[in-house]
């Protein structure tokens, strides 16, 4: 019987996540799979159904056949979202929170799930946004999404603000800003960590691939829960390689 099995290598990220004082999680599209929803680069993954470069800010301003291709991809996607339940990982990420311990969750998903599995929103830092409000890119007028997607499906392909700015969902895209308060809260956040916990991501995508750099260079104890290696795994004191649920619903 091996002594490093799944269960020991879980008990072993138990100890360290009920130890730290200011833990930070990062978490990716991977921890929301199981809910249904897919991620974007693994096997089946939503980039390898649409192609990102279609999609970056620039383009989606530059032309409303972009957006109207954006809308009609969020048709499909967007009751997706609406339709997840949070599952086994999320749910012990907030109770991790309610245990105590946990200072922040960073997430690059746009679909309010920890929120939704008990997190305290205040505690979640959307660093690319959210896809389930829209924004006005002229007067930055926030609203829920139902309504507007709503008016696509009923023939307003490009739809615009009473102010007459471009509707765009809430999300950061490929070239748009990150947001500048978030963005900075999420490196303190990272700066002040003594255990930073990577969850479901392939921490390809920057400036949030460098929250992990910067918890070490702090002296941070790396976790990684995650199905694939990560260029991380190395500098982690622990590296699991498994589904999110599993492995995170078994501590
Ligand atoms: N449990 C654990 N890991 C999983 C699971 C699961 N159930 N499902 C998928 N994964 C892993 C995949 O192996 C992959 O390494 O999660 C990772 C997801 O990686 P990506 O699809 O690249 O998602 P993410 O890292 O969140 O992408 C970052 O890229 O396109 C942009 O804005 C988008 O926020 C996104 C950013």
């Amino acid at each position: 019987m091996s002594t490093s099995g799944p269960t020991t290598e879980i008990r072993a990220l138990a100890r360290y996540l009920e130890a730290a004082r200011s833990l930070v999680v990062l978490s990716g599209a991977g921890i929301s799979t199981e809910s249904g929803i897919p991620d974007f680069r693994s096997p089946g993954g939503l980039w390898s159904r649409y192609d990102p470069s279609e999609f970056t800010f620039q383009r989606f301003c530059a032309n409303a056949e972009t957006r109207r291709r954006y809308w009609e991809m969020g048709a499909s996607l967007y009751p997706l979202l609406k339709r997840a339940e949070p599952n086994r990982a999320h749910r012990a990420l907030a109770a991790l929170e309610r245990r105590g311990g946990l200072h922040r969750i960073i997430t690059q998903n746009i679909d309010g799930l920890h929120q939704r599995a008990g997190n305290t929103p205040e505690r979640v830092i959307e660093i690319h946004g959210t896809a389930l409000e829209v924004t006005c890119l002229s007067c930055g007028a926030r609203q829920d999404r139902d309504p507007v997607q709503a008016r696509f499906a009923a023939g307003d392909l490009d739809p615009h603000c009473e102010c007459g700015g471009i509707l765009k969902p809430a999300t950061i895209s490929f070239g748009q800003a990150m947001p500048e308060r978030e963005t900075a809260t999420a490196f303190a956040d990272a700066a002040a960590a003594d255990v930073f916990l990577v969850v479901g991501s392939s921490l390809v995508v920057f400036p949030a691939a460098d929250l992990p750099a910067v918890a070490l260079e702090r002296g941070a104890t790396l976790l990684i829960v995650n199905r694939e290696p990560t260029l991380y795994d190395a500098a982690a004191t622990l590296a699991l390689h498994g589904t999110a649920g599993e492995i995170l619903g078994g501590i």
